[in-house]
């Protein structure tokens, strides 16, 4: 939940601040404005009135612009080799792919909460495998105003204390704010602490209950001694085999690089991208579906997971990449969790030092793409569920009939935000809808709108064309 100097004030992601593309990720200049256009969203939910033939196609078709799919450089082809090798892992066994598998859009194979890692493979991970899929235009963590494009450090101290007790800016979709507001956006992982996927990928390498190597030494040995040494000393030159930090340091660039260039990482071939191009139609089900989840006073789920294309056209993610503080109940089967003390509060800690003591951002965590969402089977940062039916009445239920979360603890009292300390369960999300609700109140969401939510995400799945258009292909559809 972005927080504000100002009084309350309704915010969308219509003024988000312009993303620095592919900056973060390695460096590589491009620049491009996110800003969103709400014509556009006025347009996608005109259906009701415009299409009312029902023929489920986008009245207001419209040009994508997606990545350019070229062949892969000499570096990203060695990152791919690397992305899909189990050598580089202490037990030998497990690769990215392991947990991030292509096959489900990067997310991972199975159903369980956390991965099991280390060198026997046999330690339960902290937190579930985020998607890495559609990081391309994710942009480095800040915190700072949510209007201009600032490349100067806030001062967090200065912010915490004028924001402390001040109210919030509440998120609704289509509603343009009146006053920039301080928010936490942009960075990888669930708390945001790696800001290049050059620098992420060694906190897989080295984390014991991950791929678990010992040192970046040990990482360099493997690599000097496996068939990719040829290509190392052809692209990076022959004084890299005895270089170990430069070494693994190269060996993580191509991956990321590998992550950034393949088109599976970003491919856009869900049916909701065909329909935004006008290229299929949605059934009268996933148009339900679209308008309750970019409705305000229904899923409001558009404030947060964006699913407008931007003005200039460029796809929309469904996250606005920012952070908030939900609330999601604790999840007791987490080896972690079985210390009654232990709490994973996100951007304050435990995993990321810096900002531990910026108490207004403990409990928050990243808003993740949908995408692909169908295609995992655990959800949210401690993995409290595993089915969309159970997201949806969190979102549904939490403020309207919070007994339906959370437990009830020793002494018979609802032990509600019980993942949070009390000290922080003020900045849990009361303010944006579906949350802006009171117990007792009606439900946001029928058990329809559920299903027709449900549904419409199915249309984030990608793969549903066979083969993708190249983006010179795309035509407006004709009306
Ligand atoms: C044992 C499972 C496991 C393996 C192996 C693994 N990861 Fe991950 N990955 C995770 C988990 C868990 C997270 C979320 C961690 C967090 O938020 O603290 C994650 C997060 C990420 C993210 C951040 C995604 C986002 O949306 O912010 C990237 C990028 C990533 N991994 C890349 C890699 C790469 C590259 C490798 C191989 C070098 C790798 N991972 C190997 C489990 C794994
Ligand atoms: C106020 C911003 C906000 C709104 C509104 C919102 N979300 Fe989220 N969503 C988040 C954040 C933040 C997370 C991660 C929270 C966490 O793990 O603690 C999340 C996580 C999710 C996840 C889990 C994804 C994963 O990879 O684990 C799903 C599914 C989801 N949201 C769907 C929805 C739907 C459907 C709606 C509308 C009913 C909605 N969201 C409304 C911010 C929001």
């Amino acid at each position: 939940m972005p927080l504000t100097s100002d009084s309350p004030t309704s915010r969308t992601p219509v003024q988000r601040k312009p993303f620095r593309l592919f900056k973060m990720l390695l460096g590589a200049a491009c620049a491009c404005s996110c800003l969103t256009s709400y014509a556009f969203l006025n347009q996608a939910t005109k259906p009701q009135s415009d299409a009312a033939d029902n023929s489920g196609i986008n009245p207001h078709p419209i040009h994508l612009t997606l990545p350019q799919a070229n062949p892969l450089s000499a570096v990203a082809q060695l990152g791919k080799s690397l992305f899909f090798d189990p050598m580089l892992s202490g037990s030998g066994r497990q690769s990215c792919s392991s947990c991030h598998s292509p096959a489900y859009g990067y997310n991972p194979p199975n159903a369980l909460t956390v991965q099991k890692g280390g060198k026997d493979l046999h330690h339960a991970g902290y937190r579930p495998p985020l998607s890495l899929a559609y990081l391309y235009r994710q942009p480095p963590f800040s915190i700072g105003p949510d209007a201009a494009d600032n490349d100067v450090a806030p001062d967090l101290n200065a912010i915490a204390t004028s924001v402390r007790g001040d109210s919030r800016a509440t998120k609704q979709a289509g509603v343009t704010p009146a006053a920039p507001a301080m928010v936490a956006q942009g960075g990888l992982f669930w708390d945001g602490r790696a800001d290049s996927l050059q620098r992420q990928a060694y906190l897989p390498l080295l984390n014991p209950v991950e791929m678990a190597n010992a040192s970046i030494d040990e990482v360099a040995n493997k690599l000097v001694h496996s068939r990719y040494r040829p290509s190392f000393t052809l692209l990076f030159g022959p004084g890299i085999v005895n270089d170990p930090q430069q070494l693994v340091s190269e060996a993580m660039f191509a991956i990321g690089r590998f992550q950034i260039e393949d088109p599976s990482f970003h491919p856009f071939t869900s049916k909701y991208d065909a329909w935004l191009q006008g290229q299929a139609r949605l059934t009268p089900a996933e148009l339900r579906g679209l308008l309750a989840f970019n409705d305000p006073k229904k899923g409001n789920c558009a404030g947060c997971h964006l699913s407008q294309p931007s003005r200039d056209g460029l796809p929309p993610l469904f996250t606005d990449t920012q952070y908030e503080a939900l609330g999601v109940p604790r999840n007791t089967t987490l080896v972690l969790n079985r210390d009654a003390h232990y709490y994973d509060l996100g951007i304050c800690g435990p995993f990321r030092k810096d900002l531990a003591q910026q108490t207004q951002y403990c409990g928050m965590f990243l808003t993740p793409t949908l995408r692909n969402v169908d295609k995992r089977a655990v959800f949210f940062h401690n993995g409290a569920y595993h089915t969309l039916t159970q997201v949806m009445d969190f979102y549904n239920l939490r403020s309207v009939a919070p007994e339906k979360i959370y437990p009830h603890d020793a002494n018979g009292k609802l032990a509600l935000y019980n993942d949070i300390p009390a000290a922080y369960q003020g900045n849990v999300d009361t303010t944006d809808a579906p949350f802006d609700r009171h117990v007792g109140d009606p439900p946001p969401l029928t058990a329809q709108d559920i299903q027709d939510i449900i549904t419409f995400l199915h249309t984030l799945d990608d793969g549903y064309l066979p083969e993708k258009k190249k983006p010179s292909d795309t035509v407006h559809a004709s009306q």
